[in-house]
């Protein structure tokens, strides 16, 4: 890290896809990222913070279809609503572009042909499902079907969520493409790879400079076998950029998404009359990405590997954080928990959230939890009781009684004030750290100081008997406010611009913590922070279920066609039992596993996972009979051995239904 007093730094977030909302889980990271970039620029660096919509790939393209509009017309609606969620929320970039531009598109070109002159790029024919109807290779997202290690039904074609299992889409059984329900056929395509053992070395040296330990041990796991090559093709119909040299071949969105920073800041720097070169190939500068812990693999291995195939200059570092949850579980749209940025901005204010954020966040990849009760408590208390109120009684006060002019400050106060601006370097440093969750903790211990000195002091009854006494303990109180405020600024971006306001000043800087304010009249106070509702939480959750999109209908609602026939000894191999659930539980760490102990007539139960998950509540199994497959053979599954299977009916848009022998059936019996 540059130790120059002026640094120039490029700062980025992840790109959102431009067929989806911006919701709460998103602002994990541009808030943090925000919160970041503007202390910087209060230190004095130039700092740019530079993102783009990530407009390319096939759920856009298939989406835009849907919609009976082009995607170009559904990326620049969605332009329009990412952009006024971020100026909801404060985020300030200093430029917000679109992976479909012409830079992008003139620094793709540019990167593969060094990817390819490098030799790094081949060529493989690979087979791949098709779907006829749709007239299109489908990604692994688009296809959907029975997963071949343990059986649950309606799993994506890469990975099943039941077992955590991965695997190729053609060992999908009973496969489907995901938009219309017709099985797909397998084709052969010829498809570009990147291929990452060249950079192994490379790679395996830098990965610890570039991130986190924890981060960078996991990847480093990876590199005791050869690294495996990168498909960076995608065949027509695409909505992307064409590969050039490779007709009706395009890149993988992965490939153009993160060249999509390169262009936000060359579109920036072509708009401000500044150097692309002198922003980011310099060794002056600092390059740096936020992003979620789910996409390292493609900023920590395939875009250094990408950008040294080209000779452009590497990050400086990638900061991973983790992901958010409400209430302690991952957000639901039945739940309403699922907030988008919009819904939530028609409730709360943008600084609550800001402020809570900013009280978690502690720069590791461990999770958020937006607990919406303790939420409105550290915002009540915190923000508005212990904070804002110095501001809003101090400046009151001094307008009620002593004509709105501070005076000077009495000497303990200004003693309190002195070891306010005390922690100036250590909370930078906390900042700089990204250990926001410090920096609060640090801004509360003051505002506590603060408050017993202002109650013990009792300035509304001192004020009738020495004004002048008063008007010194005010000034104390404003100048230790305006302290605590400037730390909260890059957290607080417009509730700090009306404190500015307040004592007629300038948005603040840093170095404007030096100076104090005294002998001058003060504006009318006006509200900075207000008492969250529980109501108003009521009401966000409330609309979040109301926003619910209309569930997939399936283009074709055909059941399953029935399979090739069997003959009565292959069935009988079958050993079916009626069980009766002994007890059932949510398996940790899985939405759509309950783990069931089953009684089915021998000494010990048997332990099954049943992929029910997301149809049943483990309570209301207990007690009831169901039919198992008693002589499947044990499974190995990621939480446990799993003894057998239960029997469940799956209709065609996923839905399940355990099944279940009519009355008077005995534990053990055999099914036939
Ligand atoms: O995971 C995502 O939401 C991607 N759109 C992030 C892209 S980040 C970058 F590489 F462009
Ligand atoms: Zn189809």
């Amino acid at each position: 890290m540059s130790s120059s007093p002026t640094r120039k730094m490029v700062v980025t977030s992840a790109l959102p896809y431009a067929n989806g909302d911006i919701h709460l889980g998103h602002l994990v990271e541009y808030l943090q990222t925000d919160f970041w970039v503007r202390f910087q620029k209060m230190r004095g660096n130039r700092c740019l913070y530079v993102c783009a919509d990530d407009t390319h790939g096939t759920p856009i393209m298939v989406r835009a279809r849907k919609e009976g509009i082009t995607p170009e017309e559904l990326i620049a609606r969605s332009y329009g609503q990412h952009t006024r969620d971020f100026t909801g929320f404060e985020i300030a970039f200093d430029n917000y572009y679109s992976t479909n531009s012409p830079e992008n598109k003139a620094f793709s070109t540019q990167i593969f042909a060094s990817m390819e002159k490098s030799g790094a790029v081949s060529a493989l024919k690979v087979p791949q499902l098709y779907c006829e109807r749709d007239t299109m290779f489908l990604p692994d997202r688009f296809v959907k079907g029975t997963c071949p290690k343990c059986g649950a039904p309606n799993q994506y074609g890469d990975s099943c969520d039941a077992c955590g299992q991965t695997y190729p889409a053609e060992e999908l059984k009973d496969a489907h493409c995901a938009m219309c329900g017709q099985a797909p056929v397998t084709r052969e395509s010829e498809h570009l790879y990147f291929e990452l053992e060249p950079f192994h070395d490379f790679l395996k040296e830098l990965i610890p400079q570039l991130t986190a330990t924890d981060v960078a041990n996991k990847l480093l796991e990876w590199f005791n076998e050869p690294l495996r090559g990168w498909c960076i093709s995608r065949d027509a119909p695409y909505f992307g950029f064409e590969i050039p040299g490779h007709p009706q071949k395009f890149f993988y969105v992965w490939v153009d998404a993160p060249i999509g920073y390169l262009a936000s800041l060359k579109n920036w720097c072509e708009k401000n009359g500044e150097s692309f070169e002198a922003w980011w190939q310099s060794d002056e500068t600092e390059r740096y990405h936020f992003i979620g812990k789910d996409i390292v693999r493609f900023h920590c291995l395939f875009w250094p590997a990408m950008l040294h195939a080209a000779d452009f200059k590497l990050p400086t570092q990638v900061f991973v954080h983790g992901f958010l949850t409400v209430n302690g579980e991952k957000m639901s749209k039945s739940k309403g928990t699922f907030i988008k940025a919009e819904t939530y901005l028609k409730f709360l204010k943008a600084q609550d959230l800001r402020f809570y954020y900013a009280c978690k966040l502690n720069g590791t990849t461990d999770d958020l939890d937006l607990n919406l009760d303790d939420f409105m408590g550290r915002v009540n208390s915190d923000l508005v009781g212990k904070i804002t109120n110095l501001a809003s009684r101090g400046a009151q006060m001094l307008h009620k009684n002593l004509e709105g002019r501070m005076g000077r400050m009495d000497a303990e106060g200004e003693a309190i004030w002195k070891a306010a601006l005390a922690r100036s370097e250590t909370i930078a440093a906390c900042y700089e750290a990204r250990d926001f969750a410090k920096v609060m903790v640090e801004v509360r211990n003051l505002a506590d100081a603060a408050n017993q000195y202002f109650d013990s002091q009792a300035p509304w009854k001192l004020v009738k008997t020495d004004p002048e006494a008063a008007r010194q303990v005010l000034t104390s109180i404003l100048n230790i406010f305006r302290a605590l405020n400037i730390y909260l600024s890059p957290i607080l971006p417009s509730y700090s611009a009306k404190v500015a306001a307040l004592f007629g000043e300038e948005p603040y800087i840093w170095a404007d913590l030096e100076k104090r304010i005294e002998d001058r009249a003060v504006a009318k106070y006006e509200y900075l922070a207000t008492r969250i509702e529980k109501q108003a939480i009521d009401q966000m959750i409330e609309a979040g279920k109301e926003s619910l999109p209309e569930p997939p209908k399936p283009a074709k609602p055909a059941v399953e066609p029935v399979k090739e026939t069997i003959d009565y000894d292959t069935f009988a191999k079958a050993d079916l039992r009626v069980a009766t659930v002994l007890s059932a539980e949510a398996v940790e760490g899985s939405d759509k596993l309950i783990r069931v102990m089953l009684d089915i007539g021998e000494a010990k139960p048997r332990q099954v996972f049943a992929g029910i998950r997301k149809a049943y509540d483990p309570a209301t199994l207990v007690g009831r009979q169901v039919v198992m497959v008693a002589n499947l053979a044990p499974r190995k599954m990621r939480f446990g051995i799993s003894e057998g299977m239960i029997l469940a009916a799956g209709n065609p848009d996923g839905s399940l239904f355990v099944v279940t022998p009519d009355t008077g059936a005995q534990s053990g019996a055999t099914v036939r």
